[in-house]
């Protein structure tokens, strides 16, 4: 199926509500909260050889995220992994995406809305690599963002809210606009946060990983990942406030996420290049392939 299918138009189903609808029927009305108010959460998960990689992390963040913007999902962690793994059987994805997500309805259409029904929607669809391949071989280029990371006191920003991708999309738009592949985020102290869609990592001169602490944006399940195989390795991950400036204390810099999975960077601006691979990031992203397979 082609990318340039719209996604409304596609064949297939998509689980609704607890039930398989067809694809082109799976519809809400224009009058819903989680499109006039972004009361809407959603996970990015992916298929690999028929098994979606930590579903159930995927799950148990969805219900958090619901949970941080003030509703409860009405399907448990366990229905939704057996509603997941039934969505990837019944459209025959064996290497794709997933898509699950939750919002409030129709009831209301005001600020509050206490008592509008959760729905809740899963869809897949096979998925080439996030980045296009010229990028990926290239290494990513990235401009700085213009807008951070808000403060954790400014919104609830572990939770994987579609509100929160507003600047995501404004950011990365005009990356694109210039010729740059994606952008990266600072927080609202100027520090380095995350790209629009995934977490990054500087492997420092030293020999050491560094990496942002998420302390005002997702702490992706990938990135997870990435620490625990880097300690297997004896890598020593640094998880602390990391300045701009310090990329020209890295002699490479990488991005992970679902989607992304561990894409490398090869340049931030015209500031710094990393035109060549280090063996770590390397080697990071065998484990990484392999683990995903397994
Ligand atoms: C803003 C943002 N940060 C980080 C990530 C990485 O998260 P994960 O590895 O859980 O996919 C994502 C992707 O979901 C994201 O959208």
């Amino acid at each position: 199926m082609s990318d340039l299918i719209p996604f409304d138009q596609r064949e297939g189903f998509i689980w609704h509500d607890g039930n398989f609808v067809k694809w082109n029927e799976a519809k809400v009305h224009v009058l819903n909260h989680g499109l006039h108010y972004a009361s809407c959460v959603f996970e990015g998960e992916r298929i690999y050889n028929g098994k979606i990689f930590k579903c159930n992390e995927h799950s148990i963040r969805l219900h958090a995220s619901a949970n941080m913007i003030g509703f409860d999902i009405p399907f448990s962690v366990e229905e939704l992994n057996a509603a997941k793994k039934e969505a990837a059987f019944k459209q025959n994805i064996t290497d794709g995406y997933m898509r699950a997500f939750s919002w409030r309805g129709s009831e209301k259409m005001a600020i509050s809305a206490q008592e509008n029904k959760i729905h809740v929607a899963i869809a897949c669809w096979p998925w080439p690599p996030y980045y296009s391949e010229e990028a990926r071989r290239a290494g990513l280029k990235l401009k700085f963002a213009r807008y951070k990371r808000p403060s954790p006191e400014t919104a609830p920003t572990s939770s994987k809210a579609a509100g929160l991708y507003m600047i995501c999309t404004i950011s990365k738009h005009e990356a694109e606009r210039e010729g740059y592949n994606d952008a990266l985020m600072l927080d609202y102290r100027g520090f380095l946060a995350e790209a629009t869609g995934a977490n990054l990592f500087l492997v420092m001169k030293n020999g050491e990983l560094h990496t942002p602490l998420p302390d005002c944006f997702l702490n992706g399940i990938t990135r997870q990942t990435v620490i625990d195989l880097a300690r297997k390795r004896g890598i020593k991950t640094v998880e602390r406030h990391i300045k701009p400036e310090e990329f020209s204390d890295a002699i490479d810099a990488f991005l992970t996420g679902s989607a992304a999975e561990i894409t490398r960077i090869g340049s931030i601006e015209d500031k710094h290049n990393y035109p060549t691979p280090s063996q770590m990031t390397l080697d990071l992203m065998k484990d990484y392939n392999e683990l995903v397979r397994a």
